[in-house]
């Protein structure tokens, strides 16, 4: 039986179905030095993904999305799975199938670590009371809730969650977007949120201790948007990071999401890389947790099924991976980086052309099909150096 070079170099990582149909032909990006994983394996840099569990369990696209997931990645994160409203089904209550398919029920191993990826776990408190970040009962029953009452909830459902996947999880984002973007008299510019509301900003204090308590060993962040590059927002988060600190909360760093688009600038010396001066200076680690690149669309009607794939010039292709790559090199170039996770696999189910109405798109590494963009080789430049 023959064996390729490529089967031989991509063994213990995984088959594609493309080395499977072609074994002699190794597409360079599959080829060991210029596959993302192992070279982030041997930079020991850790680079997600966020996902929807359902694509892997359901197997959408033929297995093309799972094989990409785990040819390219280190790190897996639930783009919406490990959020409130998706596991807080009523007090107490709790559906946890679609996350145990991820992550293994207790005892158990789960898709992620028959594939050898780490997990990242968001969110624990997502701070803003929208239907995508805090349950529905809860909504309606909060407000006559007492602070006691409140407060054992979320004592509650932190335990039940961390608790679960203790072990399991590497990193999770203990808080998401705490922050406002308008000001307001709230300390630290907090948002007026249920938590803010019935706790203060102790919650913040307490969901830390709570998910440390849960899970020893797992990194725990506050995650935030709106503060790349610097500015009022950025220095509202530096002063919470330290004053958690101050409280005895166990916060291993900051999560800074990154939905940026190809025209943003990043370079050393700039807003960038002051405000991870500005951590690194607090004692504190970060990651960069949700990272897309944005480029202008081409205008297509709601439902067609190119809306949010055609760039309106294919030129920006070109600054996305510049852009992508600059956001590496200053990961690289950081010793409190703990690692980057890109929000979302492709193109075809970034959440972008939605959230943007159709204006912006493509902003991950893979196109529609699966193929990598110049991003994909721009970063594996970036880890070969
Ligand atoms: C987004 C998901 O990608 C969408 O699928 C969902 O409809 C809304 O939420 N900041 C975060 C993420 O912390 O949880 C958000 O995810 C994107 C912005």
């Amino acid at each position: 039986m023959m064996i390729s070079l490529c089967t031989l170099i991509s063994a213990g990582i995984s088959l594609t179905s493309a080395s499977l149909s072609s074994p002699n032909a190794c597409p360079s990006w599959q080829s060991q030095d210029l596959n993302l994983r192992s070279l982030a394996q041997k930079r020991r840099f850790i680079v997600g993904s966020a996902m929807p569990a359902s694509n892997l369990k359901n197997d959408v696209d033929g297995g093309k999305y799972a094989a990409t997931a785990a040819e390219h990645f280190n790190l897996l994160e639930l783009e919406n799975d490990l959020k409130p409203p998706a596991i807080w089904t009523g007090p107490h209550d709790y559906h946890f199938a679609d996350v145990d398919y991820i992550a293994g029920e207790p005892g158990k191993k789960g898709w992620a670590q028959q594939h050898g990826l780490k997990l990242r776990g968001h969110v624990l408190v997502y701070a803003r009371d929208e239907g995508y970040t805090l349950p529905q009962w809860l909504r309606t029953k909060g407000p006559a809730m007492s602070k006691e009452e409140a407060s054992g909830l979320l004592h509650d459902y932190i335990k039940a969650v961390a608790g679960r996947y203790r072990g399991k999880v590497a990193m999770w984002d203990v808080a998401n977007e705490a922050i406002d973007d308008r000001p307001n008299k709230n300390p630290f510019n907090l948002r007026d949120s249920f938590w803010f509301r019935k706790l203060g900003p102790e919650f913040l204090v307490l969901a830390f201790r709570w998910a440390h308590e849960a899970d020893p060993r797992a990194e725990l962040y506050y995650n935030e948007y709106g503060i790349e590059g610097g500015g009022t927002k950025a220095q509202h988060m530096l002063d919470l990071a330290k004053w958690l600190k101050e409280q005895g909360a166990p916060i291993t760093g900051l999560g800074l999401q990154y939905h940026i688009d190809c025209k943003t600038s990043i370079a050393p010396g700039d807003g960038h890389y002051q405000l991870i001066d500005a951590i690194r200076k607090l004692r504190l680690g970060y990651m960069i947790t949700e990272l897309d690149v944005a480029v202008r669309m081409k205008r297509l009607p709601a439902g067609d099924p190119n809306r949010g794939l055609i760039p309106e010039d294919p030129a920006d292709l070109d600054l996305q991976a510049k852009t992508y790559a600059s956001v590496f090199q200053m990961a690289r170039s950081s010793r409190n980086c703990h690692g980057i996770n890109i929000w979302g696999l492709t193109d075809k189910y970034s959440w972008i052309p939605g959230f943007s109405r159709g204006r912006d798109g493509a902003a991950t590494l893979f196109d529609k099909d699966y193929k990598p963009k110049p991003a994909y080789q721009a970063i594996v430049d970036v880890l070969k150096r």
